[in-house]
């Protein structure tokens, strides 16, 4: 294939190494109201309830291993080098530990924090939110774009979307913006659209659906393109 071939992933590429997801049933958001632990309000009102909720999901993502899914994708990356990037809306590292290089974890990432000083010092967070920051003393936050939050590197991602041939979105249920967006983006720049996930999702835009779960297909897929 030639041009280059952009990836999107979501929870559900991560399902398989038993991250939950947020809308499937006993998803996340089952559980937690998105408007308490993923909106800066929430947060304001009641810091300690989101901190616990992201320290519980650090506590979760220690015991979890990348699935075949996650190292496809490196292989597709090592196939295509400057050609290939990763958008992942995952906060988890599970890319990062598979080996992924050249990725772009737009919604934050769960084992960040950041203060909400002058600086916005970021620092590695593996368990328990530190309080205050080491560096300046100011309040610290999860270095997660919550909702309301504009997601990183939107230039990068809107060029890249322009200029692919391939455009894959694999384990997203598609209903989050700027996200569930990419897909006409990269049509409408002439690209070829796949959807690679357990249930159909709708929004038009796509050449072809491969249903199953992305430790099966993902690998599968990624042969096929060699
Ligand atoms: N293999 C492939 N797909 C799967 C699997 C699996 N094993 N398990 C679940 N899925 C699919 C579900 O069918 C669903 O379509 O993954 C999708 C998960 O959808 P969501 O739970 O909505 O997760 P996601 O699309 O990543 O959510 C996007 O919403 O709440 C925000 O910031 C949060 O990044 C997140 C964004």
């Amino acid at each position: 294939m030639n041009g280059k071939i952009v990836i999107l992933t979501g929870a559900g590429i991560s399902a398989e190494s038993g991250i939950k997801t947020f809308r499937d049933a006993d998803g996340l958001w089952e559980n937690e109201p998105v408007q308490v632990v993923a909106t800066p309000e929430g947060f304001e009102k009641d810091p300690k309830r989101v901190i616990n909720f992201y320290d519980e999901r650090r506590r979760v993502l220690k015991n979890a291993e990348p699935n075949a899914a996650h190292h496809a994708l490196v292989k597709l990356e090592e196939m295509y080098s400057d050609n290939f990037l990763l958008i992942t809306q995952n906060v988890d590292d599970l890319h990062q530990r598979a080996g992924s290089k050249r990725i772009i974890p737009m919604h934050g990432e769960l084992l960040k924090v950041r203060c909400l000083g002058a600086k916005e010092h970021i620092m590695s967070c593996t368990e328990n939110q530190p309080e205050k920051c080491p560096e300046c003393g100011a309040k610290m936050r999860p270095h997660i774009v919550w909702f309301g939050e504009i997601p990183f590197e939107m230039e990068r991602i809107q060029k890249a979307l322009a200029e692919c041939a391939l455009f894959a979105y694999i384990g997203t249920s598609g209903v989050v913006y700027p996200a569930a967006g990419f897909k006409q983006i990269a049509k409408m720049s002439g690209a070829r659209v796949v959807c690679l996930n357990l249930e159909e999702v709708g929004g038009g835009y796509t050449d072809e659906f491969i249903q199953g779960k992305a430790g099966d297909i993902v690998p599968r897929w990624v042969d096929g393109l060699k």
